[in-house]
């Protein structure tokens, strides 16, 4: 039975300190919360953290076989200052939002040089490190060390957002003032572990966007939004601009007979950062014009090149527009690419079957399936 197992006596059984609000949090995090997390049976602020950090953008079933195969890789902060960033990556691949495996590592790397390998236990030193916002500092010093510091992720403050009837968009420096004070007042002085992780169980489940269950909410009597019946209207969607689109070509250069297809790893800066991916064309060059231009081949022939359909990737600031293009390669092709790139050290051949020990783009795995 893990600590969160034990609040259940302690919580229905009121608290001192405590406001109707967080008692009643309290109480339905003792029946309803989810206490078997795998980052919950792991005593230590360094499983914290990085459950944490996976959860920013990412739903809670996702993320559980990825915590799970990365704290097998990479079980202290040691282990991961020392680890090359491709294996962090790898165990990032499909995760999304890369930057936060990139944080992680050089923030385990400032741990290791500053923290004698321990995660600070204070706010300020908490949000000195890269990929640590205010919300998750405080998660981690209310989940980790019980600390009474309160949250505000995007699901806490939906959940203030509709009971308190604040309809604007959440994200107004104004409205984030507002609510981060009403995160603090509402936040027991104990227990705040259960109520931290109640808070944002309730938001994902209870009060989530579209679909609320208010007939299970534990704040519904006091909820000002559902009693004036305009919850779908609280808060309001952030303000948005059509997503710009961009195009690109990926060529997938497959060589006949072995199989083998031809990766290159990005650039640590931009999108994609430090992955490996398929070679890409300008969308105003064709891949024929490419190939001659960059790697010396010809591929005019129609059987040698076949156009996928179009498929779009969303990033939070634009669209991509990928046009897969499958091109067979003979043995001269691919030794002259062999000498070109791969002897380089950033570009290799790699078996769609093989397992990779490096971070692939989504997209990019997706289409390596696809191979197969
Ligand atoms: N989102 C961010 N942190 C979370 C947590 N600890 N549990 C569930 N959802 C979360």
């Amino acid at each position: 039975m893990s600590r969160w197992h034990k609040n259940k006596q302690s919580a229905v059984t009121s608290v001192s300190n405590t406001d109707n609000f967080s008692q009643a949090v309290l109480n339905w995090f003792a029946v309803n919360g989810r206490k078997d997390l795998p980052w919950q049976q792991k005593t230590g602020a360094y499983s914290i953290w990085i459950s944490e950090i996976m959860l920013q953008q990412t739903q809670v079933d996702t993320v559980i076989p990825y915590f799970r195969r990365f704290m097998q890789q990479f079980p202290d902060v040691n282990s991961l200052a020392n680890a090359p960033l491709d294996s962090v990556l790898q165990h990032w691949s499909g995760l999304g939002y890369y930057a936060r495996a990139r944080n992680l590592h050089r923030a385990a790397q400032v741990l290791c040089e500053q923290h004698e390998g321990q995660l600070p236990q204070n706010l300020e030193a908490l949000c000195a490190l890269p990929g640590i916002g205010r919300s998750t500092a405080g998660a981690i010093l209310a989940l980790a060390f019980e600390q009474r510091q309160s949250i505000l992720d995007g699901n806490v403050k939906r959940v203030l957002c509709r009971y308190y009837a604040i309809s604007q968009w959440s994200g107004q420096s104004a409205v984030t003032k507002q609510l981060w004070e009403l995160a603090d007042k509402h936040t027991p002085m104990q227990q705040v572990a259960a109520y931290t992780q109640a808070m944002m169980d309730m938001g994902a489940t209870v009060c989530s966007r579209s679909r609320p269950h208010c007939d299970l909410c534990p704040l519904a009597t006091g909820c000002q939004a559902l009693a004036q019946d305009i919850i779908k209207n609280c808060p309001a969607p952030k303000p948005r601009k059509p997503l710009p689109e961009r195009q690109t070509r990926m060529l997938m250069l497959q060589t006949l007979g072995s199989g083998d297809i031809l990766l290159s790893q990005r650039e640590q800066q931009g999108i994609w950062g430090g992955l490996w991916s398929f070679p890409e064309c300008p969308a105003e060059q064709t891949a024929e014009h490419w190939c001659a231009q960059h790697l010396g081949i010809t591929i005019n022939k129609p059987d040698k090149k076949h156009y996928w359909p179009v498929r779009q990737h969303c990033f939070t600031h634009f669209r991509l527009n990928i046009e897969p293009v499958h091109i067979l390669l003979d043995a001269t092709e691919s030794q002259k690419i062999t000498d070109l790139l791969v002897t380089q050290g950033n570009s290799l051949w790699y078996h769609p079957q093989q397992e990779a020990h490096f971070g692939l783009a989504a997209p990019v795995a997706k289409l390596i399936q696809q191979l197969k």
